[in-house]
């Protein structure tokens, strides 16, 4: 008897959370159901770069990471590409701002994901992985080396002769501009090996497209709310959109632009930078040759007021390896961010700023759930 009323009084406590568990999937309508299979599947199908005649090829993949680690590249032998894309750290570096870089400056942007993105930089002053590759090898605050002298140290260094050679199938030749633009598509066709993993969201929609509602139950209740309001009240996927949680452009969310002793530009600049360099894809080195339909986009874009102060949309995976935020790093946390658009002032969002974008005015539950579902964009996040 006693046995009995032990075992009823366990069924009683039991009852309620077994009940829980099986109703953990919230009524997701059809048309959520669609946004949210609209962020995946991941990894993503590679985007093969034609304006790199190396790209995906082993024997340049191979060279591009010796290049990476090397910091007989940069002009005084102190400095290589991973002093600042650091693999431990989602290839960037925790700082606020890269080194030697003044605070209210540029952060330094993962690796991840790369090769998905349109335009490269911050400010989208790239229209190619090599060429953005190419860029902080000659760029006085980052490696502050010139063409002649980086030809130079790989025809002299015998590893980095015979890279050169296994990549490209010659001897580095005497075209120093030749070798240097080499050597960022050898560093670009590495770095779109750098794929980021998948997470406890992409089993969640996996689950919920093959219509296994009792697995895409396991994902947290509170990722699920923040979801919900991410794709739906927040409007964030308007920009956060796609696999990868960026539609790839630029936009203007009230993060001060003012630098000490002026303004960063932002695309504005980034444009007029694109326009003006010779490593872009309407430029000699383009692989693909005027056959290429991005650079017909590149041909089309032209600075306009509006671009001033507008960053690139950054990719929201591997978000919690990823701190700090924003384009100068000014938000130290993932709560930080949401506060962010929660209390947004609209009166930093310049003239021509997003209309899309209110103050959310979130309350403590809701703004949990949104950094909750945020976290659950990384892996090994909660
Ligand atoms: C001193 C630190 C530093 C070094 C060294 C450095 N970078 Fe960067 N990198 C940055 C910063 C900061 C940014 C963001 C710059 C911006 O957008 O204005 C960046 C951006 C990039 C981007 C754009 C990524 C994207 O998603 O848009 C690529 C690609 C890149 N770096 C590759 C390299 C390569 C390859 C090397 C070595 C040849 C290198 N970087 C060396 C700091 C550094
Ligand atoms: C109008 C387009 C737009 C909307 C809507 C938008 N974002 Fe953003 N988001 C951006 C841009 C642009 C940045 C980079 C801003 C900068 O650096 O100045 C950004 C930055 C971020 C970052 C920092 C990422 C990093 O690596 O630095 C997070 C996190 C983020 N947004 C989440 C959200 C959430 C959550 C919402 C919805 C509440 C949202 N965003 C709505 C455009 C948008």
């Amino acid at each position: 008897m006693k046995a009995l009323r032990a075992a009823a009084l366990l069924w009683l406590l039991l009852a309620p959370l077994l009940a829980v568990r099986a109703q953990a999937l919230l009524d997701f309508t059809p048309t959520e159901r669609a946004l949210i299979a609209g962020h995946g599947p991941w990894p993503p199908a590679p985007v093969p770069d034609p304006s790199n005649r190396v790209d995906g090829q082993p024997a340049a993949v191979g060279f591009g990471r010796l290049l990476f680690f090397e910091r007989a590249l940069s002009a005084d032998g102190t400095l290589s590409c991973a002093s600042c894309h650091q693999p431990e750290r989602a290839f960037q570096d925790g700082r606020r701002t890269a080194r030697g870089r003044a605070e209210g400056q540029r952060n330094t942007t993962s690796l991840l994901d790369a090769a998905q993105r349109r335009w490269l930089g911050w400010d989208g002053a790239h229209d190619s992985l090599w060429s953005a590759s190419v860029a902080p090898l000659l760029a006085q605050r980052e490696m502050a080396a010139s063409p002649a002298q980086l030809a130079a140290t790989v025809r002299r260094e015998p590893r980095l002769a015979a890279g050169y050679r296994a990549a490209f199938g010659a001897e580095p030749g005497p075209d120093h501009e030749r070798v240097l633009v080499d050597l960022g598509k050898a560093l670009a066709a590495y770095q779109a090996t750098m794929v980021s993993e998948r997470t406890a969201f992409d089993d969640f929609r996996d689950a919920m497209a093959q219509g296994d509602d009792e697995a895409a139950a396991r994902y947290p209740p509170g990722a699920q709310r923040g979801l919900r309001f991410f794709i739906g009240e927040g409007r964030c996927s308007v920009c956060h959109a796609g696999p990868a949680f960026t539609n790839g452009e630029f936009a203007d969310v009230g993060v001060p632009f003012f630098v000490p002793g002026g303004v960063d530009g932002g695309r504005h600049e980034g444009l007029t930078r694109l326009r003006a360099s010779a490593h872009n894809r309407l430029g000699p080195h383009n692989d693909a040759g005027t056959a290429d339909p991005r650079a017909v986009t590149t041909r089309h874009v032209v600075p306009q007021h509006r671009n001033f102060g507008e960053f690139r949309v950054p990719g929201l995976r591997q978000l919690v390896h990823t701190a700090p935020y924003m384009h100068d790093g000014s938000l130290a946390t993932v709560d930080d961010v949401v506060r962010h658009y929660s209390e947004l002032n609209e009166e930093r969002l310049h003239a021509d700023g997003e209309r899309i974008l209110r103050p959310l005015r979130l309350n403590a539950a809701q703004a949990a759930d949104l950094a909750a579902f945020l976290h659950s964009l990384s892996s090994g996040g909660r």
